[in-house]
């Protein structure tokens, strides 16, 4: 399969940002072993993030047609951003919302994804190892 993981604002901080919440690895060590996960089940996995809205938007048109299934972890757009909500229904690749911590633990205003209805489901509170969960998930059911 081909996925494209897609990290929203200040994920580029991972292992510096909060370690005690969102760990110690840091975003360039995520993304090689998401890609090595990804190659050691025959299929790819390329890494995007960016802070800024609409370059997220973005990256989810242009998934159309390249990738069969998105990971994304919004980050604070996850709370409210309709725009990401009207991308992911917009392009019909089925994608998988993951956050690092468990949000309803947190804030009340992490309780809330408007993102996530536009996912096939959401993964939160296992920390980096959601990811690879998500693409647990895909391959089991492309098989
Ligand atoms: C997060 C949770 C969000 O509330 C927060 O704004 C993030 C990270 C997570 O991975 O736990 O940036 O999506």
């Amino acid at each position: 399969m081909k996925f494209l993981i897609i990290n929203g604002p200040n994920l580029n901080l991972l292992g510096q940002r909060e370690p005690g919440i969102y760990g110690e690895e840091n975003y360039t060590a995520l993304c090689g072993r998401l890609r090595a996960f990804a190659s050691a089940h025959q299929s790819t996995a390329e890494c995007f993030q960016s802070n800024h809205e609409g370059a997220i938007i973005d990256a989810i048109h242009a998934a159309q047609g390249n990738y069969d299934a998105i990971i994304m972890n919004p980050g604070a757009f996850t709370h409210y951003s309709y725009a990401i909500l009207d991308a992911l229904k917009a392009v019909r690749i089925p994608c998988i919302e993951v956050h690092i911590s468990n949000v309803h633990q947190r804030e009340e205003f992490r309780h809330r994804s408007v993102t996530a209805p536009a996912c096939v489901g959401q993964i939160c509170g296992l920390g980096l190892y959601g990811y690879e969960a998500a693409m647990r998930y895909f391959l089991c059911m492309s098989n």
